[in-house]
C-alpha cells in the first residue's frame, strides 16, 4: 500500500554536507521525496517533536543537538514507506545498524545518528502535519 512517512536529516548530517548523499540512499531504496524543506528548528519545535522522550535522560542533549544547526524535514512516499524507511535508516545506534543503511554509512553516534523516521503511520501523520501543509506535499 502506498504510504507517507516523515523524515529528518539531522544537524550532524547537514553540517557534513550529506543531504544529497542521504537522499541518494532514500531514492535508491524506491522511496520518493514528495516534500522537503531546510529549516532551523526552534527550541519549542524540537521539544514538541520529541515530547514522547521528555522523561528520558538524553532529552536535553537531544533537543540541544536538533536545534544547533539546520535540519532537512521531508515527506517520503512509497509502497510500505514507514517500515521501508526504518529499514533504510538502520538501527538507532549505528553500532547495531546493518551494512548499507544510512546510519551505518553516516551516523556518528546514537545521539548524532543522521536521520529520524516515524515509528508508526499514526505518528507519521502527526509529524508530517507539524511541518507541512497538504498543498506543500506533491506526490
Ligand atoms: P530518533 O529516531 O530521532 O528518536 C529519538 C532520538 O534520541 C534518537 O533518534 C537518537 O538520536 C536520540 N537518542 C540519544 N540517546 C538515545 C538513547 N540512549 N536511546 C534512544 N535514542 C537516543
Amino acid at each position: 500500500m502506498t504510504e507517507r512517512t516523515f523524515s529528518i536529516i539531522k544537524p550532524d548530517a547537514t553540517r557534513r554536507n550529506l543531504t544529497g548523499a542521504i537522499n541518494a540512499v532514500i531514492e535508491a531504496a524506491g522511496l520518493r521525496i514528495v516534500a522537503q524543506r531546510r529549516v532551523k528548528l526552534t527550541d519549542a519545535q524540537a521539544k514538541t517533536f520529541y515530547e514522547v522522550h521528555a522523561e528520558r535522560p538524553f532529552y536535553g542533549e537531544l533537543v540541544g543537538q536538533m536545534t544547533a544547526e539546520p535540519v532537512v524535514v521531508q515527506v517520503l512516499e512509497g509502497d510500505n514507506a514507514m517500515a521501508k524507511y526504518r529499514e533504510v535508516m538502520g538501527a538507532t545506534n549505528p553500532k547495531d545498524a546493518a551494512e548499507g543503511t544510512i546510519r551505518k554509512l553516516f551516523a556518528l553516534s546514537i545521539g548524532e545518528n543522521s536521520v529520524h523516521g516515524s515509528d508508526s503511520l499514526e505518528n507519521a501523520a502527526i509529524e508530517i502535519a507539524q511541518f507541512f501543509k497538504a498543498e506543500d506535499i506533491v506526490g
